[in-house]
């Protein structure tokens, strides 16, 4: 057994606290890694708030690379010294959803809210308490205990840092355009949501040969940043977006509606059912309270489809090598992702930013 610094929350709305945990060995097919950095997605944020399904106390954190430190007598997959990013939904290989291509499916991925091992146990302990990891990972801690299916092997020499955010926001948002969409060459494609999920939609638009990528947000830096990413226009409300599309279309409407805001609500449903024109596809990325409220007749008339994407469709162990391979070709933005790092003790200032609209994405980065 050993120690680990991690930022844990002990209650929904009580703030992230840095605490030392004991940590157990790995288990058989469970290893130990070594955190250089996370990412700080808005999901964290969700669960913090009380807003999202978890068993409480939680070491936060799903966005992580590292390395490998320890192994268990049956790991296959990695060995120490290993650079790995975690999935923060676990492949598998071998289930129903695994083997026919839909790896974000996996049926290990079930203990999600709970952060408990398959074999309903944890290895984050704080005076005689249970602890489980978001996602079963907690990259929030300096150290963790995963399952191999949650590891990604990837290339040395990619930095810690742009490498934690293909864990979930880089893969999330690309997937959403390529795969949950689908987006294809020439196409009109809206994304509400420039963040560190919906920045990535937006590349992945671009790269799908989306013709117009129209981003509405209503932060100013964000709109910035998104023409940095591949966006072609840009708007601070779903309403001026809107008209955009209809003139540049010449009524016709988009191809594509990507919702990847913060907080889901009701409302930029409604503006994405409406952007959309004929055979036009709606997909939810964002989570939060909004609820889908159309009359059949708008999904029928138009025939328009309603799509909700997870991990954005993703298979990790394809994807994340091919995003870091997009990336070193120069074909996918990811330094220009992280906005600020910070130390393990500010995660909270880290949070109150990405709140106040000012990064795109906020890496911790672990000391060691
Ligand atoms: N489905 C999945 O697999 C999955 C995975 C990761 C994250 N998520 C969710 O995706 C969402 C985005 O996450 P993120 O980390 O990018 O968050 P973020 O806070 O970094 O970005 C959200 C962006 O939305 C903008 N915004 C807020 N209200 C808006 C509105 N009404 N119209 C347009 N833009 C608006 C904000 O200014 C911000 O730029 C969150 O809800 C998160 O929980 C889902
Ligand atoms: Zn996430
Ligand atoms: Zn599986």
């Amino acid at each position: 057994m050993i120690t680990t610094r991690a930022a844990i929350c002990r209650e929904p709305r009580r703030p992230w606290e840095i605490v030392d945990l004991e940590l157990d060995e790995p288990k058989a097919t469970e290893v130990r890694v070594r955190f250089h950095a996370a990412g700080m997605c808005h999901s964290d944020d969700h669960i913090q708030k009380g807003d999202a399904q978890m068993r409480f106390p939680v070491v936060g954190g799903h966005e992580g690379a590292g390395v490998v430190e320890a192994v268990g007598a049956d790991v296959t997959r990695v060995a120490v010294g290993d650079h790995v990013v975690c999935s923060f939904i676990p492949a598998c290989g071998k289930c129903r959803y695994c083997s026919t291509g839909h790896q974000n499916l996996c049926d290990e991925g079930k203990n999600a809210s709970t952060g408990e091992f398959a074999d309903g146990t944890f290895r984050f302990h704080l005076d005689g308490e249970d602890l489980g990891g978001l996602c079963v990972l907690g990259t929030f801690a300096e150290r963790a205990v995963l399952s191999e299916y949650s590891c990604i092997k990837i290339p040395d020499d990619i930095p810690f840092d742009v490498a934690a955010l293909v864990s979930c926001g880089v893969p999330t948002g690309w997937g959403t355009a390529v795969h949950a969409a689908g987006v294809r060459a020439g196409q009109t494609v809206v994304v509400y949501g420039a963040g560190g999920v919906g920045s990535n939609a937006v590349q992945g638009a671009r790269y799908a040969g989306a013709k117009n990528v129209v981003v509405v947000d209503p932060v100013e830096f964000k709109r910035d940043m998104a023409k940095v990413f591949g966006a072609t226009h840009t708007f601070a409300d779903a309403r001026s977006a809107h008209e955009f599309v209809v003139e540049t279309t010449w009524g016709q409407l988009a191809d594509h509606a990507l919702i990847t805001v913060g907080v889901l609500g009701d409302e930029v449903i409604d503006s994405a059912l409406q952007v959309v024109g004929k055979s036009g596809q709606v997909t939810i990325t964002a989570v939060g309270p909004g609820q889908l409220d159309a009359p059949g007749g708008m999904l029928i008339g138009y025939q328009r489809r309603v799509q909700g994407a997870l991990f954005g469709n993703c298979n990790p162990l394809y994807d994340v090598p091919r995003l870091l391979g997009l990336y070193r070709s120069g074909d996918l933005k990811l330094d220009e992702l992280i906005t600020r790092r910070y130390s393990l003790d500010e995660v909270n200032q880290g949070y109150q930013d990405m709140l106040d609209g000012k990064n795109i994405r906020g890496v911790i980065v672990h000391e060691h």
